[in-house]
């Protein structure tokens, strides 16, 4: 443990523990300590400015913070963020305040479920997600990706949040289930804006129960029985398609579908993978890519270069060795880099000990909420050099991997400095297919548009993902490429 990096910016020696029960042993005694009211504790500073909450723990290693009668911290420390995800693992849980949160959701799926329930079930799915399966998706995403290109005209006013949505959830839909959306599309995504609703952490409603019947929980709730009863359907013409010989597919669809036909997988859980593959898989990518192509868009010279190296490369979408070859197109990469890190789709997430613990020398009573913030150790300014610039080159000396969670440069900066994607055992199960997605949507659309804002600065509803808080336009010309 470097002390020296360490609760660096310990203040003075006045103690602010409250009478609220929080902790004074962590992070020293600092007087910059967001302080919690009677009964609702931080809320009020969460709702207020959900992210300005995120940044204040810069230069933290463990912030306490309560919500109501939880007592949370925030792990903001890379050492932390790795005992918890990968060094002392076993010792965590997802936990009650993520099943209170996101459990109506997710439910018995893959995200949320514990020990040997969620090893099964990452078991089953994981063939879905082999190297060489990822690699057989990149035909379909540059197809996708030139497809939606191919209808913008020059000079057109695109939002590119809302065309990212439409390809990454077509392409989830294609690659991993074996379905045209069609119409279903609406469902999805009607679902996808009542789920931000819901869990807009600005609003204090997304803290409290859902069956408060609020007009955003009664819309969510109605959303929500919609999209199960699509899903439903999707599930039943599959299985009926599979008996009578008329699909062989082995997308993740039909390998959930064997796993309920051999006791491997109940209905409901089946259902609930869905709903977690089809939200998990194409919000997140979705924002990456509209972060990514915004950014490139306010800084035009980087585009340009971005650009040139992709014409350099060749045809994406024709690239005769498959453009999937790792590596093959690195400008790109460090441009989806650094976007992951400056707006990492998954801002925060979070985890409970299930026993009490010692993290970075504070004693974490069981239960204790542990807010895991890819937002606050991206933008730390004691591991990034100008934290809050879009600057891909401070990729370039990457040792590899850097998105892996591993290395971001030969620096000292520590591993979980950077984990868009989580760590451990319990990573994220879709991020190569998400980097690869997003390396092709880049270099086809870079090659045949170059973008200029017509959104100029980004502003943010965080929700469950870092939703942007309203359309983000962006001007696209085939001149002067
Ligand atoms: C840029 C895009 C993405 C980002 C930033 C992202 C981020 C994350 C993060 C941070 C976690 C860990 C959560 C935790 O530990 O509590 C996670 C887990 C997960 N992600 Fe992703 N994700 C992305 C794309 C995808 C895609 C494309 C898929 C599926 C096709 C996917 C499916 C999942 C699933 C199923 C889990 C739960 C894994 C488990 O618990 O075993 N994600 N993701």
């Amino acid at each position: 443990m470097s002390e020296e990096t360490r609760a660096s910016a310990t203040t003075d020696t006045a103690s602010t523990a409250d009478d609220h029960g929080d902790p004074s042993s962590a992070d020293g005694d600092r007087t910059d300590r967001p302080k919690p009211l009677p009964v609702i504790g931080n809320l009020h500073q969460i709702t207020g400015d959900p992210l300005g909450f995120f940044d204040a723990a810069r230069g933290h290693d463990l912030l306490p913070y309560r919500m109501f009668t939880d007592q949370c911290y925030v792990v903001a420390h890379p050492e932390g963020v790795q005992a918890v995800l990968v060094d002392d693992d076993d010792a965590y849980r997802k936990g009650e305040m993520m099943q209170r949160q996101i459990g109506s959701l997710l439910g018995d799926g893959i995200f949320l479920a514990e020990e040997g329930d969620w090893q099964d079930q990452r078991s089953t799915m994981q063939p879905a997600f082999y190297r060489e399966r990822i690699a057989g998706y990149a035909d379909t995403m540059t197809e996708k990706s030139a497809t939606m290109a191919d209808g913008w005209t020059d000079g057109q006013v695109v939002d590119v949040a809302e065309v990212s949505s439409e390809l990454t959830l077509a392409v989830l839909a294609d690659t991993l289930l074996g379905i045209d959306p069609g119409s279903d599309r609406d469902i999805v995504a009607h679902a996808a804006d009542a789920i931000a609703a819901r869990y807009d952490s600005r609003r204090v409603g997304a803290f409290l129960p859902e069956w408060i019947p609020s007009p955003t929980n009664r819309r969510y709730r109605r959303a929500l029985a919609d999209l199960r009863r699509t899903i439903d359907r999707i599930i039943d013409d599959r299985r009926t398609a599979i008996e009578e010989g008329s699909y062989s597919g082995t997308d993740l669809l039909s390998m959930l579908i064997a796993a309920t036909a051999d006791g491997g997988m109940d209905d409901q859980t089946l259902r609930d993978n869905v709903v977690t593959f089809l939200f998990a898989g194409h919000e997140t990518t979705a924002l990456g890519l509209t972060y990514a192509l915004h950014s490139l868009a306010t800084e035009p010279d980087e585009q340009a270069s971005v650009r040139d190296a992709v014409d350099e490369f060749g045809d994406p979408v024709i690239d005769p060795d498959g453009a999937a070859a790792r590596d093959a197109l690195p400008a790109v990469d460090r441009v989806v880099d650094e976007t992951l890190r400056l707006y990492p789709p998954v801002h925060v997430f979070f985890r409970e000990p299930a026993r009490s613990v010692d993290l970075l020398d504070t004693r974490v009573p069981a239960g204790t909420v542990l807010a895991l913030s890819p937002w606050t150790c991206h933008r730390d300014p004691r591991w990034w050099e100008n934290p809050e610039a879009f600057r891909p080159d401070r990729w370039e000396t990457s040792t590899g991997d850097g998105r892996n969670g591993g290395p971001a440069s030969k620096s000292s900066r520590p591993e979980y400095a950077y984990f868009p994607f989580g760590g451990g055992p319990r990573h994220c199960i879709g991020m190569r297919f998400a980097l690869l997605e997003l390396r092709l949507t880049l270099a086809v659309l870079l090659s045949q548009y170059r973008f200029s804002p017509v959104t100029e600065t980004l502003s943010f509803a965080p929700s469950a993902t870092l939703q942007p808080d309203g359309p983000v336009r962006l001007r696209v010309d085939t001149d002067s490429l």
